[in-house]
């Protein structure tokens, strides 16, 4: 049997981390999905949302690459071959990259661009107004690879910076907090959430009404984790209700974001197209090379899931 490799990414991508690939490792077989020719040939996947039962094809595989942070397009396979291991992208270009994202839109936010950009398209020179940076406390949702990144670097900038994760951490500088009543109370200190959770059965819509409602009133949500945590009806209530002033969205329920949703228009939300880290190609082709090579000499794998968890 070859060793080889099937890989599944969208559009012209997938030409770009063959070649990359290639230029690295002239020796590797690489086959670009669905032209893989004997299934049987392969032992390890590259993927970027496979359609569903088409992992459970290969019998020999022996390793699944997500092309991603997020193993959530795998995971939600029902079809997907049991036992074996996935990994993801850990990349501090990507970590960097979302960091960007977020002090973006932090300050976009807590400056309220918006409403001077519509100032000045009308010529209007506003009153002086004093921003008050002390006042900006984030509270991270998901202290992980990039969550701790993002954490780091909004506090290397002065923000006020805590995190909230399933086991808490040990961050100079960042309160960390756990559990549920943990979330509670960062929630009363925080008047910017950004998540960064991975798409579990656990974080489906925790970001809804409850959570808004425990925040100080005028409060910014921000979201680069998945579109499925945030309750979007919830989100326009409190926007409505003032409780919620803005908000800054990544990441949506349906990708591409519908043409009739009411996002599109919102004043009050600020919207990029599921592009806040992207994955950097020359990093994380290298990234995919090792764990190839790892997993054909029994070595220990970068990014691995625990396939239990869910991420
Ligand atoms: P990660 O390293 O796996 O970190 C996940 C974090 O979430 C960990 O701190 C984990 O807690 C916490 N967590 C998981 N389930 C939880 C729960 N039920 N309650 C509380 N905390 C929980 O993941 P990552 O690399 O930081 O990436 C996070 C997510 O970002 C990805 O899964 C992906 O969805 C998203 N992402 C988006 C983009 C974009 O462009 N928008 C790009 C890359 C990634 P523990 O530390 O205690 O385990
Ligand atoms: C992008 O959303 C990723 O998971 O890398």
């Amino acid at each position: 049997m070859l060793p080889t490799i099937s890989i599944k990414l969208e559009g012209e991508t997938a030409e770009h981390y063959i070649c990359e690939m290639r230029r690295l490792d002239p020796c590797l077989e690489i086959r670009e999905w669905p032209d893989i020719g004997n299934p049987e040939d392969v032992d390890i996947a590259m993927v970027w949302k496979m359609p569903h039962g088409e992992l459970a094809k290969f019998p020999n595989l022996k390793l699944i690459i997500s092309m991603a942070a997020g193993v959530d397009h795998v995971l939600s396979d029902p079809d997907r071959p049991e036992g074996v291991p996935i990994v993801r992208v850990t990349d501090p270009h990507m970590a960097r990259s979302m960091g960007h994202w977020f002090l973006m839109n932090i300050l976009r936010l807590h400056r309220e661009t918006a409403h001077y950009d519509k100032l000045r398209s009308q010529k209007i020179w506003p009153p002086e107004i004093a921003f008050d940076t002390d006042s900006v406390s984030v509270g991270i949702l998901g202290l992980g690879y990039l969550g701790v990144h993002v954490a780091q670097m909004l506090k290397a900038v002065g923000l006020r910076v805590q995190g909230w994760s399933r086991t808490e951490k040990n961050l100079d500088g960042i309160h960390s907090f756990s559990g549920r009543a943990g979330l509670d109370h960062m929630l009363s200190n925080t008047n910017y959430l950004a998540c960064l959770l991975p798409n579990t059965p656990a974080t489906e819509g925790i970001m809804d009404l409850s959570v808004f409602n425990k925040m100080p009133r005028g409060s910014y949500v921000l979201n680069a984790g998945r579109g499925s945590q945030l309750v979007e009806p919830d989100l326009l209530e409190a926007l409505n209700n003032g409780q919620i002033k803005g908000a800054a969205l990544d990441v949506f329920k349906t990708e591409p974001l519908p043409k009739d949703h009411p996002f599109w228009t919102d004043p009050r939300i600020l919207l990029t197209p599921h592009h806040a880290a992207e994955v950097f190609l020359p990093a994380a082709a290298k990234i995919f090379l090792k764990n190839i090579y790892s997993i054909r000499n029994n070595q220990p794998l970068m990014g691995l899931v625990n396939q239990e968890l869910g991420y």
